[in-house]
Order: structure tokens, then sequence, then C-alpha cells
């Protein structure tokens, strides 16, 4: 993954994530985020292994995989990597670059910082979390 340089709160503003933030809560966002690139197919993270990020999508697509069985695809304005710092899990998927992307990224540290200081964005979070929760459960198991 390559860095990019910061300074982003117009950009951070048009990610669905937190397009619903006030002004004082974007720039705290972008106090913390890191913005990256990622390249096609790149592993962003992988089932089975320890998390230490956080990722917003702000553009592309991502494929999430489960012992080799596809079972998402996430584009710009969803996140993921949150359920390993969440629990110090484990990471539960694969997931991995679909083409090129650029998505905003957070250390755990961090991802603790905008849970705490931003409660909407952690509302929004465990929000995703039960709709996982929900759509895995509904799931056929092979
Ligand atoms: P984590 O377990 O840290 O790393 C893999 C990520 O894939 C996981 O966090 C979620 O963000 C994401 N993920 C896991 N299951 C699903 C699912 N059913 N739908 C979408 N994303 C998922």
């Amino acid at each position: 993954m390559r860095r990019k340089p910061k300074g982003k709160m117009e950009l951070l503003k048009n990610v669905s994530l937190f397009s619903a933030c006030t002004t004082k809560e974007l720039a705290k966002i972008a106090s913390l985020v890191d913005e990256v690139e990622a390249t096609p197919r790149e592993v962003l993270a992988k089932e089975g292994t320890p998390g230490r990020e956080f990722f917003v999508i702000s553009r592309g697509t991502a494929k999430v995989s489960i012992r080799g069985k596809k079972i998402a695809t996430l584009g710009p304005g969803t996140f993921f990597g949150e359920m390993a710092l969440v629990d110090q899990g484990p990471r539960s998927a694969t997931v991995v670059a679909d083409g090129p992307m650029v998505l905003y990224v957070l250390d755990s540290r961090h991802f603790s910082s905008l849970l705490e200081q931003v409660p909407a964005i952690a509302r929004k979070i465990l929000k995703g979390i039960a709709q996982r929760l929900r759509e895995a459960e509904k799931a056929p198991t092979y």
C-alpha cells in the first residue's frame, strides 16, 4: 500500500460513513486517518491472521471471502477490518482489492479514538456489524 499525502476533509465528507458528520467531527477524523492506495488483487485482510487496521473505502471495491468462498463485495462508503480490532481476535475473512482502490486506514489506537470521540460513527459501525451478523446467519452453510 502506498501512503498518500494528508489534507482531506473535503474528500472525507464525500464518504457515506462520514457524510453526516459535523465539521468538527470531520476535522477529528481527518487527524486520525491516513489515505492509502491499494493495487488490484492486493490482500488487505487475511482470514485467520491478526488484524491491526480498520479500513474505509473511498474509491473502488473489494471482495470478502471466507474459506475461499466469496461472501460479499464492499464498495465506496463501506468499511471492513473492524471485527479483529473490536475483539482482538483473528481476521474473520479475507478482503482483496478488486481493482485500484483508495482507502482510509486507522490503526488500532486511532480506531479506538474514533469510536470514543465520534459516537455517531461508533453507532454506524455497530449497525454494520449487526447487519453482517444477520446476513451471515441467512447464508447457507456447506
Ligand atoms: P475482520 O474480521 O477484522 O477482517 C475481515 C473483515 O471482513 C471483517 O473484519 C469484516 O469487516 C469483513 N466481513 C466479515 N464478514 C463479512 C460479511 N458477511 N459481509 C461483509 N463484510 C464482512
